[in-house]
This record gives C-alpha cells, sequence and structure tokens, in this order.
C-alpha cells in the first residue's frame, strides 16, 4: 500500500483535525532530503542534508501550515481569508484559496516583495494590496481587519499554521530515523522554528526520534531583532522574505533557542547571497535567499570552529531559487547574445 497523498491524513494523529475537517490538499508536504556533499566537505561536516522546501506545490513551506490553516477555516465556515506577507505567505493563502473557492486578500509591503511571489498571489485570484510600509506594518493592518470581521487571518499567528509547519520535523525523522543533532533555519516571523521545534518535541515522545535536535536560527544582519534582544524599526535585507523586524513568534524561537541549546544568530547580506550561489552552482539546488541564510549561517559557525562536536545536520531550503528571479540575475554578467551560428556560439561558449 502506498501512504496517504495527503498531507493532513498523513500525520492526521498529530494534528488538530475532526471528521468535518475538509481533506484539502495541493500535493504538499514529503519534499525531498537531499545530501550535501560540498558542504560536507567545506565544513567538515559528516552529513548535511537540505530540505528542500520550494518543492511545495506553491515553492515554499508556508503550502504545510497553510492546507490546514484553510481547511480549518473551511469546517469553521469562514467565507474570506486574509494575510500580510513578505510574499510566500500571500502566495500560499491565495492558492489554497483558489481551491477552496474562498475569496482572499493579501496585504503586501510596497516595493519588497519578489516578483514570482506577486505573480503568483495574482495568478491566484487574491485581491493584492501593496502597504507603505514594512512587513510588521501590514501584519498590524491584517491583525485588524480580521478582528473587525473582514476575514480569518492565515498569518502563523493563526495556530493551525504553526500546526501544519510541524510535519516537516517528522519527516525529517522519518527519512532520518531520527533528529539531526542540529537543524539549521532562517528565521523572519519565527512561526517556522517554532513550529519544527514543536515538530521535533512531538516525533520524540511520539517515539518517532530518540532525541531532539540544536535549533540555530539565522537573521539577515540589517534585520535580526532577536539576535540584538530588541525590534528593529527599519528592517533592510537582500533576502526580503525575512525582512522583518518584529517577529510575531519571537516568544517561540527564543525558547526552541534556548530549550535544545540553540543559537540565534545573523549572517549578512554577502554572506546570505554567497551561500545562494554556492548551493545553486556547487550542489545545483536553486533557493532563494532567504533560505541560503541557513546555509550561511552554518558555513560561519564552521569558519568559527563551532560545529565539532555535530555529525549530522539538516538545513531548512524553505523557499525556491525561482521566486525572486530579480536577484538571480545579479549574479550574472549580461547575456552574451550572438549570430545563430556555431563559430559565433563556440566563441561566445569559451568567452
Ligand atoms: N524563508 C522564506 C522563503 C520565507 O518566506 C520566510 C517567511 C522565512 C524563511 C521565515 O520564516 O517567518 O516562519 O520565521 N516568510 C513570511 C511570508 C514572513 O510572509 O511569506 P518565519
Amino acid at each position: 500500500m502506498t501512504a496517504p497523498a495527503c498531507l493532513i491524513d498523513r500525520y492526521a494523529a498529530h494534528l488538530p483535525l475532526t471528521a468535518r475537517t475538509p481533506r484539502l490538499t495541493l500535493g504538499e508536504g514529503d519534499t525531498p532530503l537531499v545530501r550535501a556533499p560540498r558542504l560536507e566537505q567545506e565544513t567538515g561536516v559528516t552529513e548535511v542534508w537540505l530540505k528542500v522546501e520550494g518543492m511545495n506545490p506553491t515553492g515554499s513551506f508556508k503550502d504545510r501550515g497553510m492546507v490546514v490553516a484553510v481547511a480549518k477555516a473551511m469546517e469553521d465556515g469562514a467565507t474570506s481569508v486574509l494575510c500580510a506577507s513578505t510574499g510566500n505567505t500571500a502566495a500560499s493563502a491565495a492558492a489554497y484559496a483558489a481551491r477552496a473557492g474562498l475569496p482572499c486578500a493579501v496585504i503586501l509591503p510596497a516595493g519588497h516583495v519578489a516578483l514570482g511571489k506577486l505573480a503568483q498571489a495574482i495568478a491566484f485570484g487574491a485581491r493584492v494590496v501593496a502597504v507603505r510600509s514594512g512587513f510588521d506594518g501590514a501584519l498590524g493592518v491584517a491583525r485588524e481587519l480580521a478582528e473587525s470581521g473582514d476575514g480569518t487571518l492565515v498569518n502563523s499567528v493563526n495556530p493551525h499554521r504553526i500546526e501544519g509547519q510541524k510535519t516537516a520535523a517528522f519527516e525529517i525523522c522519518d527519512v532520518l530515523g531520527d533528529a539531526p543533532d542540529a537543524l539549521f533555519i532562517p528565521v523572519g516571523n519565527a512561526g517556522n522554528i517554532t513550529a519544527y521545534w514543536r515538530g521535533f518535541r512531538e516525533a520524540k515522545a511520539a517515539g518517532m526520534a530518540d532525541r531532539t535536535p540544536g535549533m540555530f536560527g539565522f537573521q539577515a544582519a540589517g534585520a535580526a531583532p532577536i539576535v540584538h534582544g530588541k525590534a528593529v524599526a527599519a528592517p533592510e535585507t537582500v533576502a526580503t522574505a525575512i525582512r522583518i523586524g518584529n517577529p510575531a513568534s519571537w516568544a517561540g524561537a527564543v525558547e526552541a533557542r534556548d530549550a535544545s541549546g540553540g543559537a540565534i544568530e545573523a549572517v549578512t547580506d554577502p554572506e546570505i547571497l554567497d551561500a545562494y550561489s554556492f548551493l545553486a552552482r556547487c550542489e545545483g539546488i536553486f533557493c532563494e535567499p532567504a533560505s541560503a541564510a541557513a546555509v550561511a549561517g552554518l558555513r560561519q559557525r564552521a569558519k568559527r570552529g563551532l560545529l565539532r562536536d555535530v555529525r549530522r545536520v539538516v538545513c531548512v531550503l524553505t523557499g525556491s531559487g525561482l521566486k525572486d528571479p530579480d536577484t538571480a540575475r545579479t549574479l550574472a554578467s549580461s547575456l552574451v547574445e550572438v549570430e545563430a551560428t556555431a563559430a559565433a556560439v563556440r566563441g561566445a561558449i569559451r568567452g
């Protein structure tokens, strides 16, 4: 017998489902866990695994939580959903709302959402509103609208989102046979690190794992409120997905860090972009800049000699590189255009 195709069926025993919860699915979850030999070589860690969450239906980990949040919204008789987003939550909410037949509104920080994410929200038929603020201001507006009955909020402050996202930790334990020594993960609004920590604790309690990993979260240096213990008024980073100054799940991230014996640290934009291009060119995996923050953090800790007692690590690559074509283009010089002859093309290839 094959495993149930639907994420919420596969982990039903660990999710807040009832007989009335619709079995909504777009084929989310069950994403590849891929070994990274070049990173192993560089960092000296015996096993480095990449959880490729860009393989989810809308190209990011958000689909795991969104399928549960939208299914529960349907069960509760919601008439519309809304969210604030740096882009991926919006793309995911728009897709699952379309599937559920619910109208969706997404509130985005004007001028700071990667092109692919915007294209997705538009294609899935969401009402897209850009506000003149960063993500934190947009989330404030979304909360206010939800409180006054304008729609069901599907940001990660909706507890069903965290519940769905924790399934990634279950999958890692299932594939590896145990939790890794350490998990490396980017941190923005801090919902995902909160979700993984819950997932690993539940996996241990349920006998899917013998232990829990150290949780290592990474913020961009220009948007590192948890690292500094203080909200950042004007966060700035090339990794627009994590351009957040006052994370909603701050307390959850601190708990994951402290209870697991982990750390939350900053990586610079150049470190993020270097990891981004390393992953693409040396491992053949194209993730978005925010995802590369986790790998930038791994490389930074390796350089600082802080990985000596870890043997097996997992880095969470939260979203697909195709989300952000503009950043990809900055890595290359201009494209070469030549006459359509073998000689001209050979000359161009040889440079
Ligand atoms: N990586 C990507 C690709 C993201 O889109 C996000 C968050 C994160 C990492 C950080 O996860 O917020 O749970 O700590 N994106 C949100 C959004 C904020 O609106 O799409 P987090």
